[in-house]
């Protein structure tokens, strides 16, 4: 069985997080994904509309998801990877080269972005009133 993880915030789960969730799956036969949680995001300056329990609930929830872990720090990648017997990490390609040095430990794939959404996006979007073009 070949087993896939990936990290994220999810807040305001969009489309885009759908796409890359199902391509992500696709890799593999089991996708673990690790939600960061609120204490990770004050440390990074980021503040989410949804709780933690909140997002990983959805996330949970979501067909193409197997298992849902809390994301609590940037170190905790090489550990996962040994822990869940993971064989590819995936993550959007607007990290491109970041993680290259998870390759020592299993395939790295960076996945294309879903073109014009982001929570950021939404976030102002839904402040000027207006909404999503699809
Ligand atoms: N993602 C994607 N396409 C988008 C938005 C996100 O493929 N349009 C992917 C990211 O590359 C990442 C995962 O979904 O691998 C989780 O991204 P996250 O940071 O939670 O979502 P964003 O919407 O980018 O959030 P923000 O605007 O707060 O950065």
């Amino acid at each position: 069985m070949k087993k896939v993880i990936t990290y994220g915030t999810f807040d305001l789960f969009h489309i885009g997080h759908l796409n890359m969730l199902k391509r992500a799956r696709t890799l593999g036969d089991y996708l673990v994904v690790a939600v960061s949680t609120d204490e990770f995001n004050t440390g990074k300056h980021k503040q989410c509309v949804y709780p933690y329990s909140h997002r990983a609930r959805i996330v949970e929830a979501i067909r193409f998801v197997d298992k849902v872990i809390p994301e609590k720090s940037w170190e905790q990648k090489v550990e996962d990877i040994i822990n869940h017997s993971i064989d590819i990490f995936v993550i959007g390609n607007d990290w491109a080269g970041k993680f290259d040095f998870l390759k020592e430990y299993c395939e790295v794939v960076y996945l294309p972005r879903t073109k014009s959404i982001s929570t950021t996006a939404i976030k102002s979007t839904v402040q000027n009133g207006k909404s999503i073009s699809t």
